[in-house]
C-alpha cells in the first residue's frame, strides 16, 4: 500500500473515501463542515444514534456530489479523554474492515489535531496492519482478491511535511517486519521446515547487511548442544541453530540477544498431542518468527543498538530415532535432563539457545520469545503475552513498551519455589514437573541457562495466532512480539 502525506484543507480532498474520525463528546470542526455540506444529514445521523462517535463504530455514507470525496467514512474515536495511540490504530484497522467490506482500494485519513505526528504514525500502523492479508495459496478467483493501493494522510495546518515523511518510512520499515513474522507463521510446516528459516535469515542477512551463520548438525554435536539435537531426532528434517548479527550502536557495546523457539512444527514427539487443533502447531516456530522479524525492522529503522538472533529451529516429530520419555540428555551448559514428555521440547532446544547466546556473545540483554505454553493460554487467553525474568529493571521497561505500542505483557512470578516439580531423580533437572503453574515452571527451566545476564522470558503461546481477528489483527498470525521488541529497543537507545 502507498501511503503519502499532504497538508491543505480536508474538506476539499477528492478521491473515493474520506476518513473523519471523530469523538462521542467531540464532534470537532471537520464533522461540523461536513454535516453543513451534506446538509445536516451527519446530525441526523447522530440524532437517531445511528453514528454517536464510539469507541470500534464506523459509518460510511456516500456524498452524492455534495462533497469533494465520493463517500465519508465516520470512525468513532470514543472519549476525547481516552484517546490514545491504541483507539487511532483500532480505529484505523476498523476503518480498513470497513472500506474492504465496500472494496475501495485508495483513502484518505483526516487527522485528527493534537499530537499530530504520533496520531499520524497510528494512524499508518493500523492501516498497514489491518491491510494486511495471506492468500498465496488460493489459486481459484484470484482476481477477486482484494487489496488495498493508497492512503493519503490530510496532515492538519502547520505540520512539518519532512517529519511526517519520515514518520512514515519508519512506520513503514516496522511493519515490514511484522509482516514477514506473519508470513512466515502463516506458511504451512511443510514449506516452513529448519531449512527454510535458515534460507529466510539469510535472505533477511543478505537484504539488510546483517552478519548471519546457520549451524548444522555436524556443528552442534561438536558443541554439545544435544538438548537442540535431541529435538531434533525424530524428524527427518534436521535441526539448525541461525544466528544473526546487526551492528547498530557503532562501538562494542554488548549486545541485546533475541532468541526465538523455532519449533516449525510440533506433533508432541512419542508423547504425541491429540489430533485435534494439532494443526495449529505449524505456528511453534512464531518466537523465531518475531526474531528476525525484530532484525527486519531494526535494520531498517538503523536502531542505534547492536542485536543478536539465536533461533535454535527443529522438527518436533515421533520418529524412530526421536527421543523417549526417560532419556537423560546432557544439555551444552553440561546440565543433565531427563526427559520426561517429548511435547516439553521448547524449553530443550532454548536452553541449548541461551547458553550458546552466553558463552558467545556477553549480551547485557537476553530475550527469548517462545510459543512455549498451553497453560500460558488458560491464564491469559489472548490479551497478553505472559513475562517472567531475572530482571525487574528489564521486565518494567517490557511492560511500559507493551502499554506503549499495544503488544501487552503480563508478569507472572518466577519464585525458586515453582522449580521444585523439574527436579528429577536420576539427572539434574527433568523438562516437564506438574501440570500445575506450567507457564512458570517451563521459565523457571529456562532460568537455569541464563546465568547473571538480565533475560526476560515472554511466553507468546496465547497471541501468535488468533482465531478470531482484532480491529489491526486479521485473524491468523498476529506478527507479536516485533512490534513489543521495537518499541523497547527504542526507549533502550535513548539513554
Ligand atoms: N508448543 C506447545 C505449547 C503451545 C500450546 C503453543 C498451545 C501454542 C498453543 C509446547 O511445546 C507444548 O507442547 N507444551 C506443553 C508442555 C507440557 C508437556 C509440559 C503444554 O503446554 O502442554
Ligand atoms: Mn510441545
Ligand atoms: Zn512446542
Amino acid at each position: 500500500m502507498k501511503i503519502e502525506a499532504r497538508s491543505g484543507s480536508q474538506l476539499e480532498y477528492q478521491g473515493p473515501a474520506l476518513v473523519v474520525g471523530c469523538c462521542e463528546d467531540d464532534r470537532g470542526q471537520l464533522f461540523a463542515a461536513c454535516d453543513t455540506a451534506l446538509d445536516g444529514c451527519l446530525a441526523r445521523l447522530w440524532t437517531d444514534r445511528e453514528f454517536i462517535g464510539k469507541a470500534n463504530s464506523t459509518r460510511l455514507i456516500h456524498t452524492l456530489g455534495k462533497l469533494p470525496c465520493e463517500r465519508l467514512l465516520l470512525v468513532g474515536l470514543g472519549k476525547r479523554a481516552e484517546l490514545d495511540g491504541e483507539r487511532l490504530r483500532k480505529a484505523a484497522g476498523n476503518a480498513v474492515a470497513a472500506l474492504r467490506a465496500a472494496r475501495v482500494a485508495s483513502f484518505a485519513w483526516a487527522l485528527p489535531e493534537g499530537g499530530p505526528l504520533n496520531a499520524l504514525e497510528a494512524v499508518c500502523e493500523g492501516t498497514l496492519l489491518a491491510g494486511y492479508s495471506f492468500d498465496q495459496y488460493k489459486t481459484k478467483n484470484r482476481e477477486e482478491l482484494f487489496a488495498f493501493e493508497s492512503l493519503t494522510a490530510l496532515l492538519t495546518p502547520g505540520v512539518d511535511p519532512d517529519g511526517a515523511r519520515s514518520r512514515i518510512d519508519g512506520c513503514r520499515a516496522l511493519c515490514e517486519g511484522v509482516k514477514l513474522t506473519r508470513d512466515l507463521v502463516s506458511h504451512p510446516g511443510n514449506v516452513v521446515t529448519p531449512g527454510y528459516l535458515a534460507v529466510a535469515a539469510r535472505e533477511l542477512a543478505e537484504r539488510r547487511a546483517l552478519a548471519c551463520r546457520v549451524l548444522e548438525v555436524e556443528e552442534l554435536s561438536k558443541l554439545g548442544m544435544n538438548a537442540l539435537l535431541g529435538v531434533g531426532k525424530g524428524s527427518a528434517e534436521k535441526p539448525r541453530l541461525i544466528v544473526l548479527e546487526y551492528r547498530g550502536s557503532g562501538d562494542d557495546t554488548a549486545p541485546v540477544a533475541l532468541i526465538g523457539k523455532g519449533v516449525t512444527f510440533d506433533s508432541g514427539g512419542i508423547s504425541i498431542k491429540p489430533g485435534a487443533g494439532m494443526q495449529d502447531m505449524k505456528t511453534d516456530m512464531a518466537g523465531a518468527a518475531a526474531v528476525l522479524g525484530t532484525l527486519e525492522a531494526a535494520a531498517q529503522l538503523r536502531l542505534p543498538v547492536n542485536l543478536v538472533g539465536v533461533i535454535p529451529t527443529a522438527e518436533n516429530m515421533p520418529g524412530g530415532k526421536a527421543l523417549k520419555p526417560g532419556d537423560v540428555i546432557t544439555a551444552m551448559s553440561g546440565t543433565t535432563i531427563e526427559i520426561t514428555n517429548t511435547d516439553a521440547e521448547g524449553r530443550l532446544i532454548l536452553c541449548d539457545a541461551l547458553h550458546y547466546a552466553l558463552v558467545n556473545f556477553a549480551p547485557s540483554v537476553m530475550i527469548d520469545l517462545a510459543t512455549l505454553t498451553g497453560a500460558c493460554v488458560v491464564a491469559l487467553g489472548h490479551e497478553a503475552s505472559g513475562l517472567m525474568g531475572n530482571d525487574q529493571g528489564l521486565a518494567d521497561d517490557l511492560k511500559r513498551a507493551g502499554e506503549r505500542c499495544g503488544e501487552r505483557v503480563w508478569e507472572l512470578p518466577l519464585w525458586e519455589e515453582y522449580g521444585e516439580t523439574m527436579k528429577s531423580d536420576i539427572a539434574d533437572l527433568k523438562n516437564s514437573g506438574s501440570r500445575d503453574g506450567g507457564t512458570i515452571a517451563a521459565a523457571w527451566f529456562l532460568k537455569q541457562f541464563a546465568g547473571t545476564v538480565h533475560w526476560a522470558h515472554l511466553d507468546i503461546a496465547g497471541t501468535a495466532w488468533l482465531e478470531k481477528g482484532r480491529p489491526y489483527l486479521p485473524k491468523g498470525a498476529t506478527g507479536v512480539g516485533v512490534r513489543l521488541l521495537i518499541e523497547y529497543l527504542r526507549g533502550e537507545s535513548v539513554t
